[in-house]
């Protein structure tokens, strides 16, 4: 994936964004979204989610912490890791099944945890701009941060 940076002004110009980096998704690919409340990282996941053939309504995980989706090729891990506490919590998830060549993963709030994991990620940063625009940048983590 590569480093790009998008102003979206409006949720549907954020779905459409988000449809079309769920097209381009080939599995094993770990998206770390990071951005305040409301700055659009569950309608971003919505979009992916739409791109990666998957037919189900994408709700908030702020609550099961987890929703496993799937695809038409691939599948869907989307987490939150907002209410998660402690690294014994985020392990008890099992993150880790999901991380395999089927799969995308998709973690808000995932800066929180992923150094746990020690694997290669894309950062996918959300700002809330003016009105209802939103600043999206995605750019790959460089390794051992
Ligand atoms: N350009 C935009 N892109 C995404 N969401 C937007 C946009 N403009 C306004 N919104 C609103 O902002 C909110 C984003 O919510 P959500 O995706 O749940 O945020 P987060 O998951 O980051 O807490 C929604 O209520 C949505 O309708
Ligand atoms: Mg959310």
């Amino acid at each position: 994936m590569r480093d790009e940076e998008k102003i979206t002004g409006s949720y549907e110009e954020t779905i459409e964004y988000g449809k079309a980096i769920g097209k381009s998704l080939k599995g094993h690919e770990v998206l770390v979204l990071k951005g305040p409340l409301a700055s659009g990282k569950t309608v971003l996941t919505k979009g992916i989610a739409l791109g990666l053939g998957i037919k189900e309504t994408i709700t908030s995980p702020s609550f099961t912490l987890m929703n496993i989706y799937e695809g038409s090729s691939l599948n869907l891990c989307h987490c939150d890791f907002y209410r998660i506490e402690s690294v014994e919590d985020f392990w008890d998830l099992g993150i880790e099944e999901y991380i395999n060549e089927k799969t995308v993963v998709v973690m808000e709030w995932g800066d929180m945890f992923i150094s746990e994991l020690a694997i290669p990620f894309t950062i996918i940063d959300l700002e809330v701009l003016e009105g209802s625009s939103r600043w999206i940048r995605l750019s790959q983590a460089p390794l051992h941060e």
